[in-house]
């Protein structure tokens, strides 16, 4: 059984100075395939799902596959909601069985963020062991549902940081430090590590207590990663490259056997890109031999 929610993995990511891939999925294939490569490298691994996905295959059929793969893994298996900005389908995902809902309130005012976010602490926490992620600060670029123009995007204030994770109770933190979600527009994106470390020195300084979550991995230089890794980086989200990579393998395998028309050859093949490129995150936030 590796039912796991997201806080007790990254507490542990912490005190051993690694972190925990987060992964975004939109069907069953992909799912498979980040959790092949959880097992093939010993890693804990978030599989993710934003809100139109989810509702796409729906709750309970997410939960259902969820459950089938994490409780016959040997490694800790989350299964998160992703930038989700309505509290009800928030709650419903805790009620259906994910194991970390986050709240996205962050384009609300901070008053209005702080209630929504403390809205869905409340209601997750009576449900059972899940935890909730809370955003402040914006992240630029596209991410499902939410958009927020890169030159819009606003940091998280280091001191605000502390007030909002003590009013709202999150048990996972999500600070905006200049990461965007999708391609970035320079090679060398302007990522504030600093802030990182301030943040999680100020929260997690006397004991670790929440644990925080790096957005936007998709084309983060291997450097950037490295020093959030080391600022207290306990999360990261990639989406966009996943979605690139289902795309460009069904395309790359299509192309080569035009006249074959054989499912489980074009699955088996895009099965393998993803998990190939999840394995190559697990190596760079160092979860390998974790689990
Ligand atoms: P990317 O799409 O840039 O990888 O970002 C993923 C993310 O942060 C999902 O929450």
């Amino acid at each position: 059984m590796s039912i796991a929610n997201a806080k007790e993995m990254m507490v542990k990511a912490l005190e051993g100075k690694y972190a925990v891939g987060a992964f975004n999925v939109t069907d069953l294939l992909q799912f498979e395939a980040v959790i092949d490569a959880a097992i093939e490298t010993k890693s804990p691994v978030i599989v993710q799902t934003s809100v139109k996905p989810s509702q796409f295959l729906g709750t309970d059929m997410m939960v259902a596959i969820y459950r089938t793969l994490a409780e016959k893994a040997p490694v800790p298996v989350c299964l998160h909601l992703d930038h989700c900005t309505d509290i009800d389908y928030c709650n419903k995902c805790a009620d259906a069985g994910y194991t970390n809902i986050m709240i996205d309130a962050s384009k609300q005012s901070y008053e209005e963020n702080i209630r929504q976010t403390k809205a869905v602490v409340d209601y997750v926490h009576s449900v059972g062991n899940a935890s909730v992620e809370g955003e402040l600060g914006t992240v630029g670029g596209v991410e499902d549902q939410i958009k927020v123009a890169e030159d819009e995007a606003q940091l998280a204030n280091p001191e605000q940081s502390v007030e909002f994770v003590q009013r709202t109770g999150v048990d996972i933190f999500a600070p905006a430090i200049g990461t965007a979600h999708g391609v970035y527009k320079t090679k060398n994106p302007k990522i504030d590590t600093e802030r990182m470390a301030t943040i999680n020195k100020l929260l997690n300084g006397n004991g670790i207590k929440t644990p925080l979550v790096v957005h936007g991995g998709t084309g983060l230089p291997e450097e950037t990663i490295k020093k959030l890794l080391a600022a207290g980086g306990a999360k990261f989200n990639v989406s966009t490259e996943l979605k690139r990579v289902l795309i460009d393998a069904k395309w790359e395998y299509i192309s080569a056997h035009r006249d074959e028309y054989d499912p489980g050859k074009l699955d088996k093949f895009v099965r393998d890109a993803t998990r190939k490129a999840v394995i190559h995150w697990m190596q760079m936030i160092e979860s390998v031999g974790h689990a």
